[in-house]
């Protein structure tokens, strides 16, 4: 960050700095339409507070470092608050939490016990009940005042309207109105449907579905809410310890999270702090960090609180999962099988540990529910293994008449038109001579997944199609070497290696090539389904639709698109040229693989070195094992590779499976014996 050391310099970058702040605040508590990330906020502040320790004569009471959140919007009448809504001092490290503890010293001694919380990434609600009723829900606002949206909350079932009897008089409890990522994909389902706009975020759709002027609108969606602070309390109870506060609401009929934990010392703290963060994607739930806080009222009372926040809590943050980029162009490519699949060409950006510069939007009505527009600010979200994605554009940073974007009627490649069928949601390049589908299929006979031929991949077939070298998948067995040496980069090593690789691909199983045959609807679980009933490529063809049908785990979508395929010439003409060339056509059958997995079920997670995952699943398969997306009681065995999806491998742990690398996962596929003792990775 830069000095600002000039006093003259560093009062005007401070204004400049609280007029950021006001009006960022104003977006994201007012408009509920944030216009930076959470985290670029932050950094916005902490400039702000760092001007302000270096000039205090700078630091007014007046200062957003000084003040919570933002004023009330008069959508709704104002509320104020019994006792005033804080916001949370912010850490993202061990050291900060150790430097957080220190502090506190200065005002309480001895042993401290921490409460730690998830955050929960919705909205501030502050209830009000009097004689076990529910009389008033307010927003935080600024902290002093908010606004009051009790009609709306009335709405939210898990938010309790009547206490059981005798209940305080008076009763203020604080905590979070969400909403769960199921009903989230659910509301954003709906919405797509309806043909209106999907939500960014949960965050965005609870905060948006609570500030309706009509409760009934409020009343169809499904928001949730989790109790976390005692407030006011007239009339009730008194308590030494806020664990026993959250137990007591949870009596009173109150959402308390599960996941609470009590720990003696930052040292638990920091190991609760850093499960979450591996953890955070196995629950239903945006979390956006966690929050520490003293346990003991009698020592929270002695820490007190600065003008914005108590001394005796501490968000700890997550790295942010969401960023805002240029969205610079939406771009079509052509898949194998001729589907046109826009995709979004962005700004690059790191976010969630990856730079992420593509991502796809998927079809046509994606890219019109998301309302996503070349030259919009875009939200990308990258979240552990999941690829990342465009959530949608920040309206407020629109450029005026900013023109939507339209799916192209013609290839980009071929330019012939582009269809999509009533009722179906993909739209196809119809034309099978396409050059960019040619590449494609090829490309993916080449794959690892299929004849995993090395060194012939995508950027390789392009130019072998373009110069008139290959036409289609069974052209790679004749392929002129001689032509392919005079190109640019293919020396006489790289040559031998391909025509090595090539040779090699020849004894495949069956089930590969029917992998890389690009069959519509069959995958490599339904080609290994088919090689291992029919065990010849021939008998596959002689089969009638009826008996492909018959095989179990193939569908009658499959079987047809199977039958269909190996009735049109050109399909049989590639074939006959791939059996001339001596391409392998036979099993594996049921009895040439053990079925040493049989009953059991292995997941696999991260990049293994010598097996693609499509390859690992396939082999798991093949040995009569299931291969599921996801880690549960009757997963035998996880596989894990280099990045490794956090939830599977936690929840792993957890269930005490067993948790294998690459050389283990292949000693099972041999024998099928799981290790003895359960290890961790
Ligand atoms: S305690 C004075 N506990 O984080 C203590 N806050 O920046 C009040 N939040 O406005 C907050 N989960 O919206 C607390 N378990 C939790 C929380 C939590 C989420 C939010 C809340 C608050 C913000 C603090």
């Amino acid at each position: 960050m830069a000095g600002h050391d000039d006093p003259d310099q560093a009062a005007r970058r401070a204004r400049e700095l609280r007029e950021l702040v006001a009006y960022h605040n104003h977006r994201y508590f007012e408009l509920d339409d944030p216009e930076i990330s959470d985290a670029e906020f932050d950094e916005l502040v902490a400039e702000l507070a760092a001007i302000e320790r270096r000039h205090p004569e700078l630091a007014t009471a007046e200062s957003p470092t000084q003040q919570v959140g933002g004023a009330p919007a008069g959508l709704f009448a104002e509320v104020r608050h019994r006792s005033p809504m804080m916001s949370l001092d912010k850490t993202t490290s061990y050291e900060e939490l150790l430097a957080w503890g220190r502090r506190m010293e200065r005002y309480i001694s001895g042993e401290v016990a921490f409460t730690c919380e998830l955050k929960v990434d919705g909205l501030a609600m502050s209830l009000l009940y009097e004689e076990g009723r529910l009389v008033q829900a307010a927003t935080r606002g600024n902290g002093e005042v908010g606004e009051d949206v009790t009609a709306n909350v009335l709405t939210v079932d898990a938010v309790p309207r009547r206490l059981p009897g005798g209940s305080p008089e008076i009763l203020e409890v604080r905590g979070e109105i969400y909403m769960t990522i199921t009903a989230f994909e659910k509301l954003n389902q709906h919405q797509a449907e309806a043909g209106a706009r999907v939500f960014i975020n949960p965050r965005n759709a609870a905060a948006g579905s609570l500030r309706q002027k009509d409760p009934s609108v409020t009343a169809g969606r499904e928001l949730s809410f989790t109790a976390y602070h005692l407030g006011d309390v007239v009339g009730g109870p008194s308590f030494r310890y806020h664990h026993e506060t959250l137990e007591w609401l949870r009596e009173l009929g109150f959402p308390v999270s599960p996941y609470v934990a009590t720990v003696p010392s930052l040292k638990e703290v920091d190991e609760y702090c850093t499960t979450w963060l591996q953890r955070r994607h196995s629950i239903d739930f945006e979390i956006d960090g966690t929050v520490v806080k003293v346990d003991d009222l009698a020592q929270r009372r002695e820490l007190g609180a600065t003008s914005k926040a108590p001394r005796w809590a501490i968000a700890y943050k997550f790295p942010p999962e969401e960023k805002n980029t240029l969205l610079r162009d939406i771009m079509v490519s052509i898949g194998r099988t001729g589907k046109a699949t826009p995709f979004a060409v962005l700004e690059p950006v790191v976010v969630g540990g990856a730079n992420v510069q593509l991502a796809t939007l998927h079809n046509e009505d994606q890219v019109r529910a998301k309302d996503v527009r070349p030259g919009d600010t875009v939200v990308v979200r990258r979240a552990g293994d999941v690829i990342p994605e465009v959530r949608g554009p920040v309206l407020s940073l629109r450029p005026q008449g900013l023109p939507a974007w339209t799916f192209p009627t013609t290839c980009p490649v071929c330019g012939s038109p582009l269809q999509r069928l009533p009722g179906e949601a993909d739209t196809y390049c119809i034309n099978v001579d396409c050059p960019g589908q040619r590449v494609q299929r090829i490309a993916h006979f080449a794959s690892r997944a299929a004849m995993d031929i090395e060194g012939l991949g995508e950027r390789t077939v392009a130019l072998f199609c373009q110069e008139g070298l290959l036409a289609d998948v069974a052209d790679i067995y004749s392929l002129d070497y001689e032509r392919v040496q005079a190109f640019e980069g293919f020396g006489p090593t790289s040559v031998a290696n391909l025509a090595r690789a090539i040779e090699a691909s020849k004894s495949r199983p069956l089930a590969n090539l029917l992998v890389g045959l690009s069959v519509r609807h069959l995958g490599a679980n339904g080609s290994q389904l088919l090689a291992r009933a029919m065990g010849h490529l021939d008998r596959l063809m002689e089969a009638s639709e009826e008996e492909i049908a018959a095989v179990e785990g193939i569908g009658p979508v499959i079987a047809a698109s199977v039958k269909r395929f190996f009735s049109l010439p050109r399909n049989r003409e590639v074939v006959e040229r791939l059996r001339a060339a001596g391409v392998n056509f036979a099993g594996p059958s049921r009895t040439e693989v053990p079925q040493v997995l049989a009953g059991k079920s292995v997941v696999v997670t991260g990049t293994l070195q010598r097996w693609s995952r499509e390859q690992a699943e396939a082999a798991i398969k093949a040995r009569g094992g299931k291969a599921p997306g996801s880690v549960s009681a009757r997963t035998s065995a996880l596989v894990v590779g280099s990045d490794p999806g956090s939830a599977k491998l936690s929840k792993a742990q957890e269930l005490g499976i067993p948790v294998l690398d690459e050389e283990a996962f292949e000693r099972l596929l041999e024998d099928g014996q799981l290790p003895a003792s359960r290890s961790g990775a």
